[in-house]
């Protein structure tokens, strides 16, 4: 089989090393992927908005499936031309259209499916731009913290949670009045606070049945301790601990079940993966978000935890012959660190010169997540640069290979979390 891979971050390292091991593969191509990938497949300079290019290099080198790791090609509606397009029709795309993809464009879509279909999660009420002055009524009728979220996709910055209500009244004039984000936060949805620690799931669906793939938990936050301003992801550790077989059991009948049987009843086709980020609440879990895709840098410790043939389940999807089951999984702990810019979430440099990513340790992989090659040396080129993921018997082991093979590695200015691995707020106070 021949598959494309549409990105070039840490989550699509994962997949294509995942994918380059399998028995059904022909030709693995990255679009437009980044240089750790030169060993496992070909990274082309194709860019999926470019729907004519797209056609004829899925046409020339007979693509068999296509597999998406972000979520701006599925919103934006990559998977409706595919099934429309008569060259592409046959080819297995791995993500949804753009109808069920608003589980994860639009939090007001997300939630108003939640609530149609009793799916736990926090409540809420959704402002328009014309609604400034009632979503400020709501905000001065309860105490805080508020969480105000701007309902389109708006790079992983759309979510704000202020304790204070001036701040909040502040927060709202920005994001309704003077639209912070653009047209995604033309709504706003204003949400009930709640606590607990967060996990992820993540299943391979074809819209009715499901593989349950490992669980993981990343850490957003750029400081040590949870402090800092928010990530795209600055590490991540899978199993995780607190998601216990009777929390995964509520997930199933009360999350995960009722999101299908929602979906299929209001007949929107879905094959590809769901993402619930969870909370785990005093009153059990609770969906913070849907995402359609799968997440970075849980994939880096994700993937490394099947034990089956990823592309094999993906076909399994695509055909619509899934069967609800978890995926068979190593026993090892995987915690995968992030390095990144120095600067990132801010402004950061680029260009700047990567040593010691060809010193291989046991038990860890290496995978590129912002790198570019400039007259054969490699260096920096996004905020996340590279992503190492250690597995070992246990969280010590896990975490001793993955900083070992961390400290090889050096750019200036090079920024880790030391305390991957750990676990904040739990168990519950
Ligand atoms: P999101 O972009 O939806 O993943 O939200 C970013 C982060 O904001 C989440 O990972 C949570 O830590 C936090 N968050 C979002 N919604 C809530 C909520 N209703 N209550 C408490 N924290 C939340
Ligand atoms: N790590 C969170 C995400 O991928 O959205």
């Amino acid at each position: 089989m021949n598959v494309l891979i549409f990105g070039s971050g840490g989550r699509e390292s994962a997949f294509a090393w995942s994918i380059a091991q399998s028995s059904l593969l022909s030709n693995l191509f990255i679009a437009p992927g980044n240089p750790g990938l030169s060993a496992l497949g070909t990274c082309v300079n194709l860019d999926w908005r470019d729907r004519d290019a797209v056609v004829h290099f899925c046409v020339r080198e007979d693509i068999h499936i296509v597999v998406v790791g972000p979520e701006e090609p599925l919103v934006y509606g990559l998977g409706d031309f595919f099934a429309e397009h008569p060259n592409l029709q046959h080819i297995h795309f791995i993500g949804p259209k753009a109808e069920a993809a608003q589980l994860e464009g639009s939090k007001d879509f997300a939630k108003a499916f939640m609530m149609r279909h009793q799916i736990p999660t926090a409540g809420y009420r959704s402002f328009g731009k014309d609604e400034l002055e009632s979503a400020k009524m709501y905000v001065l009728s309860y105490d805080g913290p508020y969480v105000l979220k701007a309902d389109g996709l708006a790079a992983g910055k759309g979510v704000v949670i202020l304790d204070d209500v001036v701040e909040a009244l502040k927060e709202l004039d920005a994001m309704l009045g003077a639209a912070k984000f653009g047209a995604a936060s033309s709504t706003v949805v204003v949400e009930e606070f709640m606590t607990g620690p967060e996990f992820s799931v993540f299943v391979l669906t074809d819209g009715e049945r499901y593989v349950l793939l490992p669980q993981a938990t990343d850490y957003k936050r750029v400081g040590e301790g949870q402090t800092g301003p928010n990530t795209g992801g600055m590490g991540a550790i899978s199993p995780v601990p607190f998601v216990t077989p009777e929390v995964l059991g509520r997930v199933h009948t009360e999350i995960i079940q009722p999101t299908l049987d929602g979906l299929r009843d209001e007949e929107i086709p879905y094959c590809g993966f769901i993402f619930f980020g969870l909370m785990l609440t005093a009153d059990g879990p609770k969906v913070i978000e849907y995402n359609v895709r799968m997440g970075d840098p849980e994939t880096e410790a994700v993937l490394p935890r099947i034990d089956e043939d990823l592309l094999a389940l993906m076909i399994d999807a695509a055909r619509g012959e899934v069967n609800t089951r978890p995926v068979a999984t190593k026993p090892e702990t995987a915690i995968t660190v992030v390095l990144t810019s120095p600067g990132y979430p801010g402004d950061y440099p680029k260009g700047l010169p990567i040593t010691g990513t060809d010193l291989p340790t046991e038990g860890s992989l290496l995978f590129h997540s912002g790198t570019a090659e400039r007259d054969g040396q490699l260096v920096t080129q996004g905020g996340r640069v590279l992503a190492v993921t250690g597995l070992g018997a246990d969280v010590h082991e896990a975490k001793t290979r993955a900083y070992a093979r961390v400290d090889q590695i050096e750019f200036e200015g090079k920024q880790v979390r030391r305390d991957i691995g750990t676990i904040y707020g739990w168990p519950l106070k």
